[in-house]
């Protein structure tokens, strides 16, 4: 029997990387406050989430998730935004075209803002504080009182999720997604022989729609090409912030975590029997679990039910991220106890965190080979054990900064301090990302090309 489960049950439970707040009645006022405020999202929207990664999770599309690695009060702007909206469109796009099926849409944005991190205080020079959690816990300033937990900061994330999901429901519905462009969106792509293959396959996606157009898809069914479904989602680190949101919906009568379409487990707050897994288990959103190195078999048997009691598809995405040149050593094992538990799942790839390393100029970086790497090996281990390779999940920006190295406008070591913004993990910028976008459309494509060899 499933113990019941109520939106505090996690209190009771152990509880790892959340801060302890010094002032507990501001707490328990900001609590009350956003307990009256409306969600951010509602029960429609994710099951309607839910349904999509339902096909994801049988090979009928293919997830595509990105953003931010942490939200920022400072980086908050309409420009930023827009522009990270625009290339995870462009992504999708290049994906579609690759993979021949629907590419499902969700940012981590919104509501991406609180932070796990490897130690719980940071030493300079001789001075000891805790760590910077994100902006909706404390401030990056190396100062006691910028490293103190506030509560009220809730309030300013609950505010800035509900400017940027009005601008991304904006976006979406308007036209935004000017999907005529392709051939422009290659023109930063010089120099390197691969930016040859990017402009030519640019160039047959501009033939497809160009095709589209005179077959008269443009005309009734535009519609399909200018709006898009736009998810978005979050680490739920913050209880506090996700209890006060929880909602009851009426529809199903079921509760629902109003702070987000999508939210996830990560992978230093996964224990079975901690309080991240138990409020996830009883909400109806889709809900991703990281799954790292230390995942062990008989813990992911146990997340299955606990996260997944009713075994729907879409339910549940395991988000795999091992690093390059490990992804063999664990997912294949991690496959054959999802297919001996007969569990229907989403798998995607997130290739960001298993590949974080420090660069001979000193910036914590991730090299683009690598990461591409990852990816690739994600696909071939499906491949070989008969299972779906369900998607992607990138930390990204659609700002032109230097944070990974690599790709054709190839970032170097030495370029890592011109324009490095992240005040967490580095992420790909607008350039590595659509690159990135092109070569997992070429292994899309390939794969595509042989199940259909094979199916003659
Ligand atoms: C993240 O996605 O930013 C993150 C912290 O990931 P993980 O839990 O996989 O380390
Ligand atoms: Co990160």
């Amino acid at each position: 029997m499933t113990p019941v489960w109520s939106k505090s049950g996690w209190r009771d439970r152990p509880r790892v990387q959340m801060p302890d707040y010094p002032n507990q009645s501001a707490l328990g006022a900001v609590e009350a406050q956003l307990a009256e405020y409306p969600p951010l999202v509602f029960a429609g929207e994710t099951r309607k989430l839910r349904d999509a990664l339902a096909k994801v999770s049988r090979g009928e599309a293919f997830l595509l998730q990105g953003g931010d690695c942490a939200e920022s009060f400072a980086e908050f702007s309409a420009d930023n935004i827009r522009d990270t909206f625009k290339v995870l469109l462009q992504m999708a796009i290049v994906l579609t075209y690759g993979a021949r099926v629907p590419v499902v849409k969700i940012g981590r944005m919104a509501g991406q803002f609180a932070k796990p991190r490897s130690a719980p205080v940071e030493a300079r020079d001789g001075t000891e504080l805790p760590s910077y959690r994100g902006d909706i816990i404390n401030e990056l300033g190396f100062t006691p009182a910028a490293r103190q937990p506030d509560p009220a900061k809730m309030l300013r994330a609950y505010t800035q999720s509900a400017a940027t999901l009005n601008l991304l429901r904006a976006f979406s519905t308007g036209g935004y997604a000017d999907v005529h462009q392709v051939h422009a969106w290659t023109l930063g792509f010089t120099g390197r022989q691969e930016a040859v293959r990017y402009r030519d396959m640019a160039d047959r996606i501009s033939d497809a729609l160009d095709f589209m157009a005179a077959a008269g898809v443009d005309g009734d069914n535009a519609h399909t090409l200018r709006t898009v479904d736009f998810y978005t989602s979050h680490e739920a680190l913050l209880l506090e912030y996700e209890e006060a949101l929880c909602r009851v919906d009426s529809t199903s009568g079921k509760p629902v975590a109003g702070s987000g379409h999508m939210i996830w487990i990560g992978d230093r707050t996964r224990q079975p029997d901690g309080a991240h897994v138990e409020f996830a288990r009883g909400v109806q959103n889709p809900v991703g679990l990281k799954c790292g190195p230390t995942m062990d078999e008989d813990d992911l048997k146990r997340l299955l039910a606990t996260l997944n009691p009713q075994n729907e598809a879409g339910h549940l995405t395991l988000i795999a991220r091992f690093g390059a040149g490990a992804v063999g050593d664990h997912l294949p094992r991690l496959i054959r106890t999802v297919q001996s538990e007969g569990a229907h799942v989403v798998w995607c790839c997130d290739p960001m965190h298993g590949n974080t390393i420090r660069s001979s100029s000193g910036y914590k970086t991730r090299p683009f080979e690598a990461v591409l790497r990852e990816v690739q090996e994600f696909f071939a281990v499906h491949q070989a054990e008969g299972s779906v390779p369900g998607g992607v999940h990138f930390e990204m920006t659609g700002k032109d900064v230097t944070e990974c190295t690599g790709g054709v406008r190839a970032v170097t070591d030495e370029d890592l301090s011109d324009r490095y913004h992240t005040a967490c993990d580095p992420r790909l910028n607008a350039s590595q990302s659509l690159e990135l976008a092109f070569l997992i459309a070429e292994e899309l494509s390939a794969s595509h090309k042989a199940g259909q060899a094979a199916a003659v």
